[in-house]
């Protein structure tokens, strides 16, 4: 879905979210818990910026999956330390087991349906040492979801003299939240437009700690401050 984004991605991102001060308040998560964690998986990991800040900055070794190649080729080339692969959240496997596994800026809604996060849920479950933690930054509460969105966003890169404009408009479909994304950008070559339709599905907080408690997760969740959105923190229960 982001793969024709791919490679505007950060210039956008990074101009509208602070990762170094998210990775920051992972890091005051992390080392609540205990043992304190080493190993990190960041499932729909994107460009790996959290990861790149996590390992640079605080020393965790990070890997990462996401669906998307172009997305993965980018998160790998700026964390050399982690292995970055090219994987469904729902249906992947590793040949390692992780203290933490982290899904944040809502990709966990990419599962769409109940099943497909339960799905996710299980897999990541099962690539977590016992009594290993999952972090989860959730996408808007099926409550609170306002299907009437427009806006716009904006980002400009002097080095390249590229700017890019995201505008996005929402609907609702069953229990999915779509959202049409129009992108316009603007650099000294020309002008790119193009669209994506992301679907995301609409959980409530019910919802989400009852999936986390099928798939074996103690969950706690957190409201907004810590990161942008709320976020569900689920430790591995044993046996
Ligand atoms: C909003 S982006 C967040 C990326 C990154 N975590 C960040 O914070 O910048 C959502 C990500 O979810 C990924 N994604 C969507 N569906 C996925 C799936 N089924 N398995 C793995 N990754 C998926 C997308 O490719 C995209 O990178």
């Amino acid at each position: 879905m982001y793969s024709k984004f791919a490679k505007w991605y950060d210039l956008h991102y990074r101009s509208l979210k602070d990762y170094e001060k998210e990775a920051e308040r992972i890091d005051y998560i992390l080392r609540k818990f205990e043992p304190k964690p080493q190993r990190i998986l960041d499932v729909a990991c994107g460009t790996g910026e959290h990861a790149r800040v996590l390992s640079t900055r605080y020393g965790y070794q990070v890997d990462g999956i996401d669906l998307e190649p172009n997305l993965v080729e980018i998160a790998a080339a700026k964390n050399p330390n982690g292995e970055f692969t090219v994987a469904d959240m729902r249906s992947f496997s590793l040949p390692r087991q992780y203290d933490v596994a982290m899904c944040l800026f809502s990709s966990i809604a990419y599962t769409q349906t109940e099943e497909g996060l339960e799905t996710a849920l299980k897999q990541i479950a099962g690539h977590l040492k016992p009594g290993g933690r999952l972090i989860i930054e959730s996408w808007v509460d099926a409550r609170r979801w306002n299907e009437g969105i427009v806006d716009a966003s904006e980002s400009y890169d002097e080095e390249t003299q590229t700017k890019v404009l995201q505008a996005r408009e929402g609907r609702t479909e069953g229990d999915l939240s779509i959202l049409n994304i129009d992108y316009h950008i603007s650099t000294p070559e020309g002008e790119i437009e193009f669209s994506e339709v992301h679907k995301l599905g609409l959980f409530s907080r019910a919802q989400l700690e009852d999936s986390f408690r099928r798939c074996g997760f103690e969950p706690n969740f957190i409201p907004e401050g810590v990161l942008e959105r709320s976020i569900f923190i689920g430790k591995l229960m044993v046996g």
